[in-house]
């Protein structure tokens, strides 16, 4: 059952018509909870509020699978605008880029143009991209894209995903690169990733404790309190400098956890999304905490 409402709403996510629409109804169903209003001034409210409160963000000006050029130039033009509002008010927050939003899907080099002007201005003003990974049909092209923008900018990190069964081998080939570890949101085919969650958790815990134990930055980027419980652990056995690591959590999640988190001393950063292009993250949302329903039957029966 868990499986069948799973694949419902990732079916809904990629529904191009739903998402289009989605732009026209505005915020509904709940989605307020999870992203944080549709403009640039919602978004730096936000992230105001949480650094006030110990805790760093990343920002995701939402959108992806763009197929149009003109499209993508605008979101570039919006997250260039982002950049320069972050180094204006100095807030502790870098950015989170996805691909497709980018025109990946258009032609490469546009895309990568498109990313070289974006880190090129986020490195003038020292703020960190991360590129989001996403489904497994964009997973070469963007690990090669990364390879290629690491040429000329060290500012720029990628995600991995605790479900592919290589994983362990791309983390392998990424030692020097700043790390967020996931477990992946999307629905693959048992040919690349583990179906069981407890395979994908294993490997999540496998991945993170061996980067743990390297040179380079890693976030962390969960709300499963287990995992989050054996890092920590791991992190004081190991005497592992708090410095090294992060962890993250999206928007709306577990907000008490966040703050204990922050409160004890780790570096904690929240994911924000903002933008009319709210649909997709949301569904995903969905797809993954069936609960998360609860709010959408109140936002329907109650508003
Ligand atoms: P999971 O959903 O597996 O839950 C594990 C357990 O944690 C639950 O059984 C429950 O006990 C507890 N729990 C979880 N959520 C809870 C809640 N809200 N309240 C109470 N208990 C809860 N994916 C991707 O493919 N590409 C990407 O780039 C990213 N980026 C990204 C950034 C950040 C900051 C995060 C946190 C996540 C992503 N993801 C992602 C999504 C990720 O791959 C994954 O789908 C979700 O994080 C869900 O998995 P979790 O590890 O959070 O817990």
């Amino acid at each position: 059952m868990a499986n069948i409402t799973r694949d419902f709403f990732i079916g809904l996510s990629n529904n191009h018509f739903l998402n289009s629409q989605a732009k026209k109804w505005g915020f509904s169903l709940g989605a307020d909870k999870f992203v944080a209003g549709t403009t640039v001034d919602s978004v730096l409210k936000a992230v105001k509020k949480l650094n006030a409160q110990g805790i760093s963000c990343t920002l995701d000006s939402l959108g992806e699978f763009v197929s149009d050029k003109t499209e993508a130039s605008q979101a570039k033009e919006k997250i260039i605008t982002l950049l320069n509002e972050i180094d204006r008010e100095k807030l502790d927050c870098h950015l989170s880029v996805k691909l497709t939003q980018l025109g990946l899907d258009i032609d490469r080099d546009f895309c990568i143009e498109n990313m070289k002007e974006i880190l090129r201005t986020a490195k003038q003003y020292d703020i960190f991209v991360n590129i989001d990974m996403e489904d497994y049909a964009h997973y070469d092209e963007t690990l090669e894209v990364l390879e290629d923008l690491r040429k000329d900018y060290g500012n720029v990190g990628i995600v991995i995903q605790s479900y592919l069964y290589r994983a362990e081998d791309d983390l392998a080939d990424l030692k020097d690169v700043r790390i967020r570890i996931v477990k992946g949101a999307y629905k693959e085919s048992e040919e690349v990733a583990y179906p069981d969650k407890t395979d994908i958790d294993l490997n999540f815990l496998a991945l993170a404790k061996q980067r743990l134990l390297g040179d380079t930055f890693t976030s962390i980027g969960t709300h499963d309190h287990h995992i989050i419980n054996e890092l920590k652990a791991f992190a004081k056995e190991n005497n592992i400098e708090h410095d090294k690591f992060e962890f993250q959590m999206l928007y709306g999640f577990r907000n008490d956890l966040q703050n204990k988190l922050a409160d004890e001393g780790y570096n904690f950063c929240t994911y924000i999304p903002f933008g009319d292009d709210w649909f997709g993250y949301f569904m995903r949302r969905l797809a993954e905490r069936p609960q998360n329903m609860n709010l959408v039957m109140k936002d329907m029966f109650y508003t």
